[in-house]
């Protein structure tokens, strides 16, 4: 089969690769229908994720269809289509026991793609798949569906809940990438009083106001500023990084009022100064996290029933085998316009 293979920091390649195999009775084979690009596959081919090993098939989000599944598979047979969820879980140890899959200990967590061969490929193995793909219903598309495979839980998880977004809150969220913008659409079912976002590209500023964002700041313009302007000095309630910079997390940690929340989403390759002389008194919580993924039935059944908006989020669509320049197009996003770019194979 073909898949991308990195290589090394800044390359990658889609190369002809051996077919993957069932390796455990837990294991299912899926043929990749849709698949997209992540911000953290970015992060990865920059260098930040020094724990990829060159070889490696990219790749944590898709949709497909099992082909081959082991004899301890119980939820899914071939023939069915399924979400594969950016995390995969053994469902026993410590941490899936408390739903807090992103941390599994059995084998799961973020595997596919970063410690094993990912989704950027014809096939994939998918570990412990009785917990790991979701079942879809015909009337979800392929586009939608892909969606929910790591962006939407991971703005509504990492950002809107562990930032605790309440009802009239004033919500900051600093980057207006895939994951920002699912962040700005996961919080506004919490009805906030008022969303602001802030990113370097007027491209997805504009996106930005499109998916309910009710000011917008470049990040090159004082956005702090306008942050207190806005909130009679005070601050924003809850202020969600989704960039994965130095900056962005330090603005975050300015523009948040006395007792608010800093909600962390960004993968980041370097440190960033946490500026404890400032924050020491401000009674601030500032949370970290990978995705559990634990929201994804939640936020599929929102989307069987017409309640998540997801659509206007992919720009670009491409067949497999465009998969150089789909990264192209989704790495240049401030001049392609790009938001999320979606591979699908010919004839899914
Ligand atoms: N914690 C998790 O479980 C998890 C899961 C998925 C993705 N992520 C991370 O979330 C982050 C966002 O993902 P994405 O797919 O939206 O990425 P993306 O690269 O498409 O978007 C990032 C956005 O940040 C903007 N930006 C860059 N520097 C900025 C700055 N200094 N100030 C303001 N905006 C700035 C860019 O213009 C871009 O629009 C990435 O770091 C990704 O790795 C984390
Ligand atoms: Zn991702
Ligand atoms: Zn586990």
């Amino acid at each position: 089969m073909r898949a991308l293979v990195l290589h090394g920091p800044g390359e990658s390649s889609w190369d002809e690769v051996p077919d993957p195999a069932l390796k455990d009775g837990g294991d299912v084979v899926v043929r990749v229908d849709a698949v997209t690009i992540c911000g953290t596959d970015l992060h990865i081919l920059k260098g930040d994720v020094p724990e990829v090993d060159p070889g490696t098939v990219l790749g944590h989000e898709a949709v497909g269809e099992v082909v081959e599944a082991g004899d301890d598979v119980r939820s899914v047979r071939p023939g069915d289509r399924v979400l594969v969820s950016c995390i995969t879980a053994c469902g026993r140890c410590r941490f899936c026991r408390e739903a807090r899959y992103g941390q599994c200990l059995g084998g799961g967590g973020w595997v596919l793609g970063h410690l094993i061969d990912g989704t950027q490929a014809e096939y994939v193995r998918v570990p412990h798949a009785d917990m790991s793909v979701h079942p879809l219903s015909s009337g979800v598309s392929n586009q939608d569906a892909v969606l929910l495979a790591d962006i939407f839980p991971t703005a509504y998880e990492v950002g809107v809940l562990n930032g605790r977004v309440r009802p009239g809150d004033t919500v900051v969220v600093v980057g207006a990438g895939p994951i920002g913008l699912a962040a700005i659409t996961t919080a506004r079912l919490f009805s906030p009083g008022r969303v602001i976002a802030v990113d370097l590209s007027p491209a997805r500023l504009e996106a930005a106001r499109q998916f309910g964002a009710d000011a917008v700041a470049n990040g090159s313009e004082d956005p702090a500023r306008l942050v207190r302007d806005l909130t009679d000095g005070t601050g924003a309630d809850v202020a969600i990084e989704a960039v994965g910079v130095p900056e962005s997390f330090e603005l975050c940690t300015r523009t948040v009022r006395a007792g608010g929340h800093v909600a962390n989403i960004g993968v980041h390759g370097k440190p960033a100064v946490l500026h404890l002389e400032d924050l020491w008194i401000k009674d601030v919580t500032i949370t970290t996290g990978l995705v559990d993924t634990s929201s994804t039935p939640m936020l599929l059944g929102m989307l069987a029933a017409g309640r998540l908006p997801t659509s206007s989020l992919v720009t670009h669509t491409f067949g497999l085998d465009q998969m150089e320049e789909a990264y192209g197009v989704f790495s240049a996003a401030a001049d392609s316009g790009a938001l999320k770019v979606v591979l699908e194979r010919a004839g899914a």
